[in-house]
Parts: structure tokens; sequence; C-alpha cells
């Protein structure tokens, strides 16, 4: 008789998980702990709104019980009850034995504080576009890119997703009307339901294309770019989590920039003549650099990156 086949994930046999008895684990810091020490034992890769085991951890859990994962510690020592425990446990367990992020479990995720729909069908968020908003666009303060963020009228995001940076720059810039475009159908479906969400379908008009093609000659005074950017190499190096991501949210060609030099190209036909371009390009910055010798680029740093996102003006890329 033929053996049963052994459950793996994508190649790799699952973990197996240690039973947990009734009453062993009895508050949230409980759960954590015990799910750190799993996804430490699985070597599971934390690049998903998340960097470390204990962040990821907290998330999970604090979603299974539908608290905000940033009031965490006013409940870490209160009791969860049995069925709760289970649906935690539940949670922790998917974690490791499908390896897909966090957020795609709980079909949440959370950018400078506000909370996104997620699912299969786009990359979680994890752009550090949105952080740069606040810091570098802000205007008003000394080395602010734009002197004033009620002044922007028409901004366009290329390669929206999840329509994330989309709805922070609706935010952010209050009286601007935001078009936002991506190439993946799927992707158009869960920025729809998120636009929706924030009462912004008046706001933000969503265009399904090739960055853009589906424009016509409009121009934008901000352009918001987080296009894909992984080379082959990284294409090929990526950890299970990002492989249950959409690979057309990550594959930029053999040196990572088929995308970016497009947009590079196509830009100066879509700017107001003061307006300018943010593009995230993740660690290529030396290649980029090499590439455009020519665009006096600058590059932005955040708290948790430094050269991976690029500001230019429509002046210097004409
Ligand atoms: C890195 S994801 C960024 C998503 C979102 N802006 C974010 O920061 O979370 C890149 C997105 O670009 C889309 N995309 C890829 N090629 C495209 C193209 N040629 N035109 C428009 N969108 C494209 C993908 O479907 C994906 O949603």
């Amino acid at each position: 008789m033929a053996k049963a086949a052994k459950k793996t994930v994508r190649g790799r046999p699952a973990p197996k998980l240690a039973k947990v008895g009734p009453g062993e684990l009895l508050t949230l810091v409980d759960f954590v702990r015990y799910a750190v020490s799993r996804f430490v034992e699985a070597e599971l890769a934390f690049a998903h709104g998340t960097t470390d085991p204990v962040a990821e951890a907290a998330f999970l859990v604090s979603e299974a019980l539908h608290l905000n994962p940033g009031q965490f510690e006013i409940f870490a020592n209160a009791r969860v009850t049995a069925a709760e425990g289970k649906t935690v446990l539940d949670l922790i367990h998917r974690r490791v034995t499908t390896r897909k992020p966090a957020a795609y479990l709980v079909n949440k995720i959370y950018m400078r504080g506000l909370p996104f729909y997620v699912d299969e069908r786009v990359i979680v968020p994890r752009s550090f576009i949105g952080e740069l908003l606040e810091s570098h666009f802000g205007g008003g303060e000394a080395g602010s890119l734009i002197d004033d963020p009620t002044a922007v009228e028409r901004v366009l995001d290329l390669c929206t997703g999840s329509g994330c940076l989309a709805i922070l720059a609706a935010h952010h810039f209050p009286n601007a009307a935001v078009d936002a475009v991506d190439i993946s159908k799927g992707a158009l479906e869960v920025a729809t339901r998120n636009v929706g969400e924030y009462g912004l379908k008046d706001r933000i008009s969503l265009y399904r294309g090739d960055l853009f093609a589906p424009l016509g000659d409009a121009r934008y005074d901000l352009i918001i770019t987080n296009p894909p950017y992984v080379d082959a190499e990284g294409m090929a190096a990526l950890p299970p989590e990002c492989r249950a991501e959409p690979k057309l949210a990550f594959d930029g060609g053999a040196d990572g920039l088929d995308v970016v030099r497009r947009i590079l190209a196509e830009a100066p036909d879509h700017l107001t003549p003061d307006g300018g371009l943010i593009c995230e390009i993740g660690r290529g910055r030396d290649l980029v650099d090499e590439a455009f010798p020519e665009l006096p680029l600058l590059w932005l740093d955040t708290e948790d990156s430094e050269g991976e996102v690029f500001w230019i003006a429509a002046a210097d890329l004409a």
C-alpha cells in the first residue's frame, strides 16, 4: 500500500507542534511567549509589519482577541478564556505550518497606525513612503520637499496594491484628488474595499492598467510609487512568507529595475512643472545611481531604512 503523503510547506516537511495542555497557558503574555518559542524554533521570516518574533507574536495574539496591538501592554497579564485560547493557538500553529504572513491570517495590517484589509491578492504593505510623507512632505519645517500640503491638487499612486499609500496620501494632502493604478485585478478589488472603508471613494480613483497607460495625459503635483524592484537573484531567495505574496508585486526583472526604468522615462510627461516623484527601490541604491548618473536623486532615510527611497523634482527629470 502507498504511504500517505507527508504534509509539506512548499517542499519542506511541516514542523510538528507540541500539544498544549488545558490551563498550561493562561494570560496573553503566556500565549505570546509560547508563540515566540514556536516562531524561533521554526525559523520564520519577519518582514511583514513586524521585524522580530516578539512583535509578530504580540500582533497575532492581539488580533486574535480583537485587541489593538498598540495596547498589548494594558492586557498582557489578562486571562484568556478556553475558547479564545483555542483561536489563538490555531493562529499560532497556522503561522508556523503555512509560513503565511500573519497579516494574511488575520486579514489586517497597520500602516502609520491605520488598519488596512489585506489578503493574498496584494503584497502586505510595508512601504517606507508612508513615514516619508509625514517626515518630508509636511510643509513648513526646514527641509520639507513640499511647501504646503494643502496646496497639492493631484497625486498619483502608481502600483497601488492594497491602496494603502493612496489612502495615506489622501489623508496627508487634504485637498488632493488621488489617482491610483495597478495592473492586477485582484489588487484593485482589495484597494476598492480599503478606499470604501475609509470613505474616500469621492477622492481616490482606481485604475487598472500598465503604469501610466490608463491615465491619458493627466499630470500630477506628486507621484508616489512602490513598484516591483526585486532582481532575479532576490526572487530566487525569497523566504516562504514572501512567496505567499503575489509575484507581480516583487518581480523587477533581471536587475530589478525593469519597472523603475519605465517610470523614470514616462514620469516627466505626467508631472506638473513644480511637481516631483517619490520612488521606493529597496536595497538597489548603488545600481540606480549607476544606471542614472545624470539624475540628481535625493535619497531619503526613515527610522528603519537608509537610501531605499528617492525623490526627484520634475524640473530635474525633464
Ligand atoms: C511592491 S507592490 C506595492 C503595493 C503598494 N503600493 C504598497 O506599497 O504596499 C507593487 C504593485 O505593483 C503592481 N504592478 C506590477 N507591475 C505593474 C505595472 N506594470 N503597472 C501597474 N502596476 C503594476 C503589482 O500588482 C503590485 O500590487
